[in-house]
């Protein structure tokens, strides 16, 4: 892809040198006079950190385009030249406030006009994460992954999108993540860590399972950024369909309270995640015993009764057995 670069492309760049190189000549002529003074007068007087969508003056491009950038950035072009922003520079109807390096930098010309004048662009790490998240979100925003970032649980946070990513400098080229997974959630996510560490757990340091599998670290409608199927059901049955049913005889609290009613998502020192360590003890929540007399045996506390799931194996529901036995 990156072959096919337009011979319009390449006249746009030998136009933008020759661009430049006036403005270096303009720089060293005119030294310090006023005329230079006048003009970054003029121009610190704009928003200095006018977003991906502004535009110049009327009729005045300030847009150089990234071959421009390459010229004195040339590590940082070759190394964004191999991420997937490299396709913004494809980007024709975005125009160039959605391309290159402008599309995340903003406009560059005035930069360039003073050899690389740092307050004339703007630079991520001096501003707020709700700035950069805004930046990002330009492009990232409705209709993707990233569409409820502004109401999660991150954002209200002052987490961003430079905590977990890095357009730079990324540790994990897949999705420009800062560091890999799950490190990146452990250094801020302590005890989550601590329950991955438990005897039983869902194999995420083992690389089996992943956060985002069951998160979405940019937000959802649910709470505790927990994803939902489309259908709108528990994000458990993803993995776990043979759960799902439906069954002519459900367990009701699958159903109406859901998994996490008896186990717990990320880890445990019980067997089976679940959130006691005794079976009998998890029904007893519920089930108390001696009832006004449920059918069939009657259900003591003797040891017979303990394991309750020793009997009523399919716990989680049955089209044979409205007891949930085999
Ligand atoms: C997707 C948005 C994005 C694009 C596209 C982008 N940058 Fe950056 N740039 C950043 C962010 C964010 C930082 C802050 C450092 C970081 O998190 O990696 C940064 C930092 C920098 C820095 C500071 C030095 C450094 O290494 O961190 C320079 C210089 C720079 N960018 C130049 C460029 C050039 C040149 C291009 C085009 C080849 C470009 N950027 C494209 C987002 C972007
Ligand atoms: C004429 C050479 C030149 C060109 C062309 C140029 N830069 Fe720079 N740029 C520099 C210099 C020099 C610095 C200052 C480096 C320093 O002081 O650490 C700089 C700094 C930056 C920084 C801030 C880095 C920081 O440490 O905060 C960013 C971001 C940046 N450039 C982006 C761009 C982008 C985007 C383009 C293209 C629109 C571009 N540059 C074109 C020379 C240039
Ligand atoms: C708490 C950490 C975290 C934050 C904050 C975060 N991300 Fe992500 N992002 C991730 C992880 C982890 C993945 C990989 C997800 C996967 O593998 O499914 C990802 C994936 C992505 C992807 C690629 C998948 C896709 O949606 O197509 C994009 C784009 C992205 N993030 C953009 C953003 C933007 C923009 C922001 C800020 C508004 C942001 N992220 C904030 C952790 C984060
Ligand atoms: C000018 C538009 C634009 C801006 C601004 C922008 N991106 Fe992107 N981003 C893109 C495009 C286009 C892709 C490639 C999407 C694809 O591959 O389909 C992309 C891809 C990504 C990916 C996915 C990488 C992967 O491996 O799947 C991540 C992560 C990402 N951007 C994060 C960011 C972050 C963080 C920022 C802010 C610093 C940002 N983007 C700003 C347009 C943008
Ligand atoms: C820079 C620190 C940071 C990183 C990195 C980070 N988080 Fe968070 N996360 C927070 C903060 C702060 C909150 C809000 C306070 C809280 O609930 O702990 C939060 C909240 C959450 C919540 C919602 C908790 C709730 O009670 O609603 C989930 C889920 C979550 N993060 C998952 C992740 C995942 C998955 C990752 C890795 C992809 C990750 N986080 C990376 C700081 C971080
Ligand atoms: C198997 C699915 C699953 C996986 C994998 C998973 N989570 Fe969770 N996580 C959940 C569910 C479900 C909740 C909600 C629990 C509740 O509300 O009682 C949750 C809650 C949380 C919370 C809120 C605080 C808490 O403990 O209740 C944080 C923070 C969090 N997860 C972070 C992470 C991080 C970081 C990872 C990866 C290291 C991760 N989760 C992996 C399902 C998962
Ligand atoms: C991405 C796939 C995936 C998702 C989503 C998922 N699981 Fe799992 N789960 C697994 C795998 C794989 C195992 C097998 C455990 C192993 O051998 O590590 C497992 C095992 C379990 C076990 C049995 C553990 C044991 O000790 O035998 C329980 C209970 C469980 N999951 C509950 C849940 C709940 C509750 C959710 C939703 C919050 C969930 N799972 C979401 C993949 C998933
Ligand atoms: C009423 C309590 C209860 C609810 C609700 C519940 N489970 Fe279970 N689950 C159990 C018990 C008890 C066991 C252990 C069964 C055994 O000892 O053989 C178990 C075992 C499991 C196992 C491992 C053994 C197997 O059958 O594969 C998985 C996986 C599992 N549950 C997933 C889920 C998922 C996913 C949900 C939500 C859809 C869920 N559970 C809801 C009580 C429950
Ligand atoms: C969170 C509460 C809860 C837990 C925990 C729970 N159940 Fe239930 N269970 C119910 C409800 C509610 C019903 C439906 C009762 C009804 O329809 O009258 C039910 C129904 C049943 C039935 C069908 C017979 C009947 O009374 O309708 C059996 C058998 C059963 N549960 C066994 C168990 C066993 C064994 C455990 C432990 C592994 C368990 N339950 C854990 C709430 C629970
Ligand atoms: C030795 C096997 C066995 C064990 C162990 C066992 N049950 Fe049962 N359970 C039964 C039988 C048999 C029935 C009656 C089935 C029928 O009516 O067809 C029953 C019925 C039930 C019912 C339905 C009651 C009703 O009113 O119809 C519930 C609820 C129940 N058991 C819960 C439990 C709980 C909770 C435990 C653990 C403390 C447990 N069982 C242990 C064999 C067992």
């Amino acid at each position: 892809m990156r072959m096919l670069m337009p011979a319009s492309s390449r006249t746009a760049r030998v136009f933008l040198l020759s661009l430049l190189s006036f403005f270096v000549l303009v720089v060293l002529a005119a030294g310090q006079t006023q005329q230079v003074a006048d003009k970054s007068a003029q121009s610190t007087s704009r928003p200095p950190a006018s977003g991906p969508a502004s535009e110049g003056p009327k009729g005045v491009s300030q847009y150089v385009g990234a071959e421009t950038c390459k010229t004195c950035h040339e590590d940082l072009y070759n190394a964004w030249e191999k991420t997937p922003h490299w396709k913004t520079t494809l980007n024709k109807e975005g125009g160039p406030s959605h391309q290159g390096c402008e599309g995340c930098h903003g406009p560059g010309a005035d930069h360039v006009a003073g050899g690389g004048d740092k307050t004339k662009i703007f630079t991520f790490k001096d501003a707020s994460r709700q700035e950069t998240s805004a930046r990002c979100l330009s492009c990232h925003g409705e209709g993707h992954e990233q569409s409820h970032f502004a109401e999660s649980a991150h954002a209200s946070s002052d987490v961003g999108c430079l905590d977990c990513h890095s357009p730079h400098h990324a540790r994990e080229e897949q999705h420009l993540l800062a560091e890999k997974q799950p490190q990146l959630c452990y250094g801020c996510h302590t005890a989550a860590k601590a329950d991955f560490a438990k005897p039983y757990h869902h194999r995420v340091n083992e690389g089996l399972v992943q956060c985002n599998d069951c998160h979405n670290p940019h937000g959802t409608a649910t709470i505790r950024q927990v994803r939902a199927l489309p259908s709108g059901d528990a994000v458990c049955y993803k993995c776990h369909v043979d759960k799902q049913g439906p069954f002519v005889y459900e367990h009701v609290p699958v159903k109406t309270e859901g998994c996490g009613s008896c186990h717990t998502p990320h880890g445990s020192t019980n067997p089976r995640l679940l959130k006691v360590s005794l079976v009998n003890m998890l029904c007893l929540q519920c089930h108390t015993f001696p009832t006004p007399g449920p059918s069939g045996p009657a259900h003591n506390q003797s040891a017979k009764y303990q394991a309750c799931t020793m009997c009523h194996t399919q716990i989680h529901g049955s089209n044979f057995s409205n007891v949930f036995f085999k």
